[in-house]
């Protein structure tokens, strides 16, 4: 994966920020010469990391617009919170920089509309960086819908189930970005997961779109729950009635007749899943808490996903196994960053472009609408204006998303 070398900025540097930099310094032509962050001592961090990591002196930087304002930077990556990616990506591609930035919704359909226009204006790559795109099983499925063995697609299920009522329940002692948002919004605040392998899976903005979305949210106790469980009257939440339900579950139809269920499930007690679903003619696979499972037409009963997985793996994952998975969950990390890598460097569509982007993130605020008017359908908007009717050819490649391109690989 030899390719020329450019320089990035990175912006924010906490938990998430802090392993991706270190994955993104071993991207093939990745040179990060800035980092960035609001906390001071995050900044410094990140100059660390490069340091310990490539032996080389970086500048920080607390506000993300003096980075930009470097001439010698091509192209940033963003991992800050969900109600500054989009901010961070305009200000990026109005200063003539590519933008990768970190997953979540958006809190506005007209900043999904800014980042489009803007990419639109700029011709400057705008991508959010969803990883499970890139997951071994994910890309597999792909394949195999791709290669006709689930037939016509109907319906597809994905949720984010995530304990995550710790690193939500201490957001001020650990400065963290998710407490605020379910304090004071209900609805899909984190759908792009499994929404993001499905939308390729369908080909949202290419021959299909989302047409409605409807939410329902289920009361919110998990939260406070948890505060009772583990402070004392006197801490600070111990009152604080959360505004985010702690199941919430959205759906979307879509114009070529297929339909979408997702669930947000982060505060109640529950093992990570993403309860992936496919439903088509031929087949159905489903998520299980053990062994993934599918059924093909005629067989009646379930069986295991794995021996299907490894006979009709992407080569994708062929060639990445054979070079040496990275550690980054599970390898997938790693693997959207050489796909955002390699598009920046040298100046070409990314797999994810800044239609999937807003498409993908919109359904946040789509969603906090629709349950606050209790589960009322509301219309999806066209982010690509009619283009996905009749959308120019995609660009093939390694890490190609509407297509599997075999002629890449040896
Ligand atoms: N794809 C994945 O598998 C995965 C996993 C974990 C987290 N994430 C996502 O990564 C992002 C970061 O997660 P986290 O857990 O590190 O969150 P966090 O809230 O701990 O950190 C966000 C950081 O961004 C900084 N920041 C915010 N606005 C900024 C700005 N304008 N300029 C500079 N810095 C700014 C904050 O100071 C903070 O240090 C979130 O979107 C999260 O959902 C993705």
């Amino acid at each position: 994966m030899a390719q020329p070398e450019a320089n990035f900025g990175f912006i924010g540097i906490s938990g998430r920020g802090n392993s991706m930099l270190r994955e993104f310094l071993s991207v093939p032509g990745v040179r990060v010469t800035a980092v960035c962050d609001k906390y001071e001592d995050r900044a410094r961090r990140g100059a660390e990391i490069v340091k310990e990591v490539t032996g080389k002196d970086v500048e920080w930087y607390t506000d993300h617009r003096e980075l930009l304002a470097r001439e010698d930077i091509k192209a940033v990556v963003a991992c800050t919170t969900w109600i500054s990616h989009s901010r961070i990506a305009i200000d990026a591609m109005r200063a003539g920089k590519h933008v990768a930035f970190e997953v979540g919704g958006a809190a506005s359909l007209d900043e999904c509309w800014q980042m489009v226009r803007t990419a639109e204006q700029t011709g400057k790559i705008c991508m959010i960086m969803e990883n499970c795109c890139f997951e071994r099983r994910e890309m597999t499925l792909f394949k195999m819908i791709k290669e006709g063995m689930f037939g016509e697609l109907v319906h597809f299920e994905g949720a984010y189930c995530h304990d995550l009522r710790e690193e939500i329940g201490n957001g001020r002692e650990i400065r963290h970005g998710r407490l605020v948002n379910f304090t004071a919004r209900n609805g899909e605040l984190y759908p792009t997961h499994q929404l993001g392998p499905i939308a390729k899976c369908l080909g949202i903005n290419r021959g299909n779109r989302f047409l409605t979305l409807n939410s329902v949210a289920s009361k919110g106790v998990g939260l406070h729950d948890w505060h009772v469980k583990q402070h004392t009257p006197d801490y600070y939440n111990y009152n604080t009635v959360f505004n985010e339900g702690d199941v919430v579950q959205t759906f979307l139809k879509c114009a070529n007749g297929e339909t979408v269920m997702l669930t947000h499930n982060c505060t109640l007690v529950h093992p990570y899943s993403r309860r992936y679903v496919i439903q088509g003619t031929n087949a159905i696979f489903s998520e299980a808490p053990e062994d993934d499972v599918i059924c093909f037409d005629g067989e009646h009963r379930w069986k295991k996903f794995q021996p299907v997985l490894e006979a009709n793996e992407h080569p994708l994952w062929k060639e990445y196994r054979t070079a040496g998975v990275h550690a980054g969950h599970g390898g997938m990390d790693y693997l959207v960053l050489c796909a955002y890598a390699e598009a920046a460097i040298n100046d070409l569509p990314a797999p994810i472009d800044v239609y999937d982007t807003a498409t993908w993130m919109a359904v946040t605020c789509l969603s906090e609408q629709s349950v606050a008017m209790g589960g009322a359908p509301v219309p999806f908007p066209d982010f690509t204006d009619g283009l996905w009717i009749e959308r120019g050819p995609f660009r093939r490649g390694k890490f190609c998303l509407e297509a599997v391109c075999d002629e890449y690989f040896e």
